[in-house]
């Protein structure tokens, strides 16, 4: 495989949770193919994924969304050039579909392996473009399971600078929108509901924490959205049978819940950045994981970097959620540093975010 002279055409897989993701990026950055199948009318049910559902999914899906991501490229199985899997963190039993048979297709081909962690996934989703962000770069990350803070210094490098002490951003929307009677998937309902409601319906504070201030705590706030649903006499009733209530109050309280947690939510998530960007002397801001997908935050963020005098970088909605390119261009990235891995890769579903490079 060869850096810097012919095209490197890398297929990246993601399974991590619910999605069977397939793609192929050329040269780390241009998308040509990027195939998600998604799972969530199997678990839309049950009201969450549902992981022994989710890994026997991926493995009737993994061959057709690898065909389908090459067939979308126009390439030839044999005009791959590396294979980029997530190894985790995520759910080990999807976990585990993605990557052996992306090591198979590696071993089979005899062609390199790159193991990626997926949040570093989601960050190099900010890469797949011509101009890439310069560094250093401050990354929030903001996912089912994640809420950091993420300064690199360069390709590989990952200074965590704050994260989450309990629920992630995108968990606690999950939740609150599961209990207000949205449907699966919650947070990209409770965002539509939100853009409906009064965020002045119910009030959140800035949780106060002892020791590092950037780190992030949002479990307070989903307590206090589901008492407030306690106390409107709504909490566990699906739309409008419980006697008493109209359907028009339930709707303006939930539209109120919604538009009021997704504020709280929004202010502490952007809270440091324009004076972390200052601190650290980052030259973009980023923004990265499933929750970047949320209307608000996109708004906000943009006159909190414009405050903060940097450029901001948010993937299109598509690939902030989970997807093959962002692991197939970090893939590429690893590769380039030399970081094949071999056979003996294993998926870990608590993988730690580690750097690669020194600065
Ligand atoms: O990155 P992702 O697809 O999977 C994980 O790595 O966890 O993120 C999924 C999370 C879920 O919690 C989902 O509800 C949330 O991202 N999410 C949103 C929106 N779209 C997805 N949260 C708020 N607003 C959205 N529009
Ligand atoms: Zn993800």
């Amino acid at each position: 495989m060869c850096f810097g002279g012919e095209k490197v055409l890398v297929l990246g897989i993601d399974t991590s949770c619910d999605d069977t993701s397939s793609a192929v990026v050329e040269d780390g950055w241009r998308v040509l193919s990027n195939i998600v199948s998604s799972q969530v009318s199997l678990h839309a049910k049950y009201g969450g994924v549902v992981p022994e559902i989710a890994s026997r999914r991926h493995l009737e899906m993994i061959a057709p969304a690898v065909d389908e991501a090459l067939a979308a490229a126009g390439v030839a199985l044999q005009g791959i050039d590396a294979v980029a899997v997530t190894a985790g963190p995520g759910l080990l039993g999807s976990l585990l579909v993605g990557l052996c048979f992306g090591k198979s297709l590696a071993a089979g081909l005899g062609i390199p392996l790159a193991g990626v962690n997926h949040l570093e996934g989601h960050i190099y989703a900010n890469f797949l473009r011509e101009e890439p962000p310069e560094f250093p770069l401050l990354n929030l990350v903001v996912s089912g399971g994640h809420s950091d803070l993420i300064l690199m210094r360069g390709h590989g490098t990952y200074e965590l600078l704050g994260e989450t002490r309990d629920d992630a951003a995108g968990e606690v929307f999950d939740k609150v929108a599961r209990e207000l009677g949205l449907p699966f998937p919650g947070g990209p309902n409770l965002d539509r509901a939100a853009d409906e409601g009064d965020a002045a319906f119910l009030a959140f504070a800035h949780p106060k924490m002892e020791g590092n201030q950037l780190d992030f705590s949002f479990s307070g706030m989903k307590t206090r959205a589901l008492q407030a649903l306690d106390a409107a006499g709504l909490r566990g009733c699906d739309q409008a049978d419980r006697a008493g209530t109209q359907a028009k109050d339930r709707s303006s309280v939930v539209k109120g819940i919604s538009a009021s947690l997704r504020e709280a939510i929004v202010r502490d998530l952007l809270y440091h950045v324009p004076a972390l960007v200052n601190t650290t002397g980052a030259r973009g801001f980023a923004i990265s994981g499933g929750v970047a997908a949320n209307s608000l935050l996109r708004r906000r963020a943009e006159a909190v970097s414009e405050k903060a005098g940097v450029p901001l970088y948010i993937p299109p909605r598509e690939l902030c959620t989970d997807n093959g390119a962002m692991i197939a261009a970090a893939g590429y990235r690893r590769l380039q540093a030399g970081l094949a891995d071999g056979p003996d890769l294993n998926a870990e579903a608590g993988l730690e975010l580690a750097s690669w490079a020194r600065t």
